[in-house]
């Protein structure tokens, strides 16, 4: 397989008069005079004849490519971004992945991105986010093809901002890192099931941590049957492939006193069903089931290189839900590590069950404040879309905390309610509680079933079923694992000061 993502390395340009690079990309607006860039209608004949006859007109996401007269650049972009009075740092990541994806195709390696919305987001949040939606624009889909038709990585960017100094370019570094840190998470996501085995899956989380400078502890299956954790073995008995539970540490030289975040992420490398078995149609899509999972290696290597200031645990366990001789089958009893019990209605609910004992021995090793991340339920889908994730947790405080870190991260999501009626959907007559509450209410009964599991910790649960991947392309995302949550994570944990006193 060829290589899936690159790092272009980004610099910050204030004179934007002499650029340097072959390719620009110019961010246009509705109604746009273009008055701060009167150079470009001089060198493009064409655009003012575009624009006069509406070919243009800053749509969003649309595409303008023109060629410029007079050296270099030789060619522009320009790329719609609405309306100048709903600009938003959001929309500026999307319109730099679109541009950069632009410039690939046309198989340009450098260019020069021109910050323009200078009054609605300021230099440093730009320089992060172009930063971020140039490096996102960097990654290709895993390729099995034995013909491999060659691709273009941009190599190098110039982005044009008012001002450069060192916050402009830590704020570019942490754009990368979050960029390239996201792409590591979609090139888990995007990979088969029959490569990314439990094992595959925890050594290469393994490797990639080990170099971010992580510590890495990966229970096998006889650690994890010694911890009772009967609810990962439950899921994992169907499956020749035995399970794994990785466990990330990170330790800031200065941690914030008191506080240690932990991140757990669903990691089931291949969903059946096990023997509530799925359909056959789009069952290929379950390959990306380990989507939590692979946003929490993300985003623990990005604050690792970020050097985050909050001591953080991250814990994946992974494995396979597949029907077997030996698979667990409705109606059967587990005991959770904790020593709760459950009874199995449906096997195709078992992101809960090993996300309960992930849970359990996050908090067996001293966190203060939880996060789960999960392509839990297709009922999240039905509530909020291909676009939001459900958010779920308790105080709300914390719910907030982290629904504004996925607003400035870009990956939309929104509060769901966790009222305690909803418990009785998980009434089990001989168990402490079933693992299925029905489908009314699938992803909050969801939700409460993670709850038994967290104890009395600030908790919140992500469910990206619907966001974790895209079906189909748009000019700022192309299909496939959207490495949805790492920067969510991330973004929260480098803003510790603003939750560490919850
Ligand atoms: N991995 C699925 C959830 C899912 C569905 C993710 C569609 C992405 C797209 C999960 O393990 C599952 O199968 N959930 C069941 C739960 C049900 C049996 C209570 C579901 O949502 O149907
Ligand atoms: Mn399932
Ligand atoms: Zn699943």
């Amino acid at each position: 397989m060829q290589t899936v993502h690159r790092t272009p390395a980004c610099t910050p340009v204030l004179d934007t008069a002499e650029l340097s690079t072959d390719f620009l990309v110019v961010p246009l607006f509705e109604q746009d005079d273009l008055g701060d860039v009167p150079w470009l209608r001089q060198r493009s004949p064409e655009l003012d004849r575009a624009r006069a006859r509406g070919e243009v007109a800053g749509k969003l996401y649309e595409v303008f490519l023109t060629a410029l007269d007079g050296g270099r650049p030789v060619r522009a972009a320009l790329i719609g971004a609405g309306s100048r009075e709903s600009f938003t740092s959001e929309r500026l990541r999307r319109v730099a992945t679109t541009g950069g994806l632009t410039a690939r195709r046309g198989r340009f390696t450098r260019l020069t991105f021109l910050h323009r919305a200078v009054g609605a987001v300021d230099a440093a949040t730009a320089a992060q986010v172009i930063a971020e939606g140039l490096t996102l624009a960097n990654f290709e889909g895993a390729s099995f093809k034995t013909k491999a038709d060659g691709c273009t990585w941009l190599e190098s960017v110039d982005v044009g901002l008012p001002s450069t100094g060192d916050e402009i370019g830590g704020a570019l570094r942490k754009g990368t890192v979050l960029g390239e840190c996201s792409n590591m998470a979609r090139e888990l996501a995007n990979e088969p099931g029959n490569h990314l085995t439990p094992r595959q899956f925890a050594e290469r989380a393994a490797a990639i941590a080990a170099q971010a400078g992580l510590g890495v502890e990966i229970l096998d299956e006889r650690r994890i049957e010694s911890l009772n954790m009967g609810l990962l073995l439950g899921v994992a008995r169907g499956s020749q492939e035995p399970p794994r539970l990785v466990v990330l540490t990170y330790e800031p030289a200065e941690p914030a006193p008191g506080v240690t975040l932990g991140l757990v992420g669903k990691g089931i490398t291949f969903d059946t069903g096990g023997i509530s078995i799925k359909p056959a149609e789009n069952m290929d899509k379950m390959k990306d089931d380990m989507s939590g999972g692979a946003a929490v290696i993300g985003a623990m290597i990005a604050l690792a290189r970020l050097k985050a200031p909050v001591a953080c645990i991250g814990i994946v366990p992974a494995t396979e839900n597949m029907p077997g001789g030996r698979a667990m089958k409705p109606g059967d009893i587990l005991t959770s590590a904790e020593g709760k019990t459950v009874e199995v209605l449906n096997t195709d609910a078992e992101g809960r069950l090993i996300l309960g004992d992930a849970l359990w021995y996050a908090r067996q090793m001293g966190v203060t404040h939880l996060i789960d991340v999960a392509t839990l339920t297709g009922a999240c889908v039905v509530a909020l879309g291909k676009t939001t994730s459900g958010l779920f947790g308790r105080p709300a405080a914390w719910v907030e905390d982290v629904r504004r870190a996925s607003e400035r991260a870009g990956d939309r999501s929104w509060p769901m309610p966790i009222f305690d009626d909803y418990k009785e959907l998980l009434k089990s007559e001989i168990a402490d509680f079933t693992n299925t509450g029905g489908r009314a209410g699938g992803a909050i009964s969801a939700a409460l079933f993670i709850k038994e599991f967290v104890g009395d910790l600030p908790w919140v649960h992500i469910d990206i079923a619907g966001t974790a991947w895209a079906e189909e392309a748009k000019p700022y995302q192309p299909k496939g694992a959207t490495g949805v949550g790492v920067r969510t994570l991330a973004e929260l944990a480098l803003d510790v000061d603003a939750w560490s006193n919850l």
